[in-house]
């Protein structure tokens, strides 16, 4: 058998090395087949007495096969380049099953789940928020939590339209493992994603919540303060940049400029507001 030791020597010293050199020849086979640290303890268990696994450290792709695998759904293909996915998307609800097998950087490995939009954009607003945190990852839907019921506050009592009016989407569709700002490795890997989105969406109007999706969207280093206020366009669709409402719960005094922002968006598109 394949795994099996046959350790033979009298010394204890001689037979350690023998089987830590064989330990580590079969951790090289297994890290070839990608196997998942969970069969590994299978194995050790129940062929301890012949057989013996050894951790190996999976990539992503593998590891998320070996997962499907111990729970018996289909693995999913290895991932492509969403440089190369997202095109080929010819639908959002395509485009949503692609950023869900997305396995393109690090963070596939700490999430629940991908976080792709919010809402059916009867109106053809887009907001983007930065990146999912600990209550969007668990629930799978933007802006969940208490940004998020600010975030509806503004949209349903600001601009008196249901928030499944509009979409919400981030430019990361993964939650950043350390809960911070989209490290620029993952926000690089993941833009694809979010240009298709806003490809396949159409929106009237976007608009970019807080500094981390206004300088991504926009390609510009100016700070909010010199972004906001004013109607941008970007490839052909208006966009007005204005406070990212986890800023407003820190920052109340703000909220009065952030509804100017939201009302001017409003007027660019010719949205009234019914009085
Ligand atoms: N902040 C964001 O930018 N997006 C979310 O989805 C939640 C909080």
């Amino acid at each position: 058998m394949e795994h099996e030791l046959q350790l033979g020597a009298e010394d204890p010293l001689e037979e350690t090395r023998l089987l830590a050199a064989a330990l580590q020849a079969h951790s090289r086979r297994a890290a070839a087949r990608g196997v998942a640290w969970s069969r590994v303890e299978a194995n050790l268990s129940v062929e301890g007495k012949s057989g013996v696994e050894t951790k190996t450290m999976p990539s992503s792709a593998a590891a998320d096969r070996a997962r499907s695998a111990d729970a018996g759904v289909a693995a999913p293909a290895p991932t492509e380049s969403p440089r190369i996915l997202a095109p080929a998307c010819a639908t959002l609800e395509d485009l949503r099953a692609a950023v869900a097998r997305c396995t393109a950087c690090e963070l596939c490995r700490t999430r629940t789940q991908t976080v792709f939009s919010d809402g059916l954009g009867a109106r053809r607003i887009l907001f983007v928020g930065d990146a999912p945190g600990a209550d969007e990852d668990r629930s799978g839907v933007p802006f969940a939590g208490a940004a998020g019921q600010l975030l509806t506050d503004i949209i349903e009592k600001g601009m008196r339209l249901r928030r499944d009016e509009v979409w919400i989407a981030n430019l990361l569709k993964c939650r950043p493992s350390d809960n911070g700002k989209p490290a620029p490795r993952a926000s690089e890997s993941c833009s694809p994603w979010l240009e298709r989105q806003i490809e396949l969406m159409q929106p009237r109007i976007i608009i970019a919540l807080g500094q981390a999706a206004a300088s991504h969207l926009l390609g510009s280093d100016d700070n909010l303060a010199r972004l906001r206020g004013r109607v941008h366009e970007r490839r052909g669709i208006p966009l007005v940049a204005t406070y990212h409402p986890a800023n407003l719960l820190r920052t109340p005094a703000d909220k009065k400029e952030c509804w100017q922002d939201i009302q001017l968006a409003m007027r660019a598109i010719g949205l009234q507001l019914s009085s």
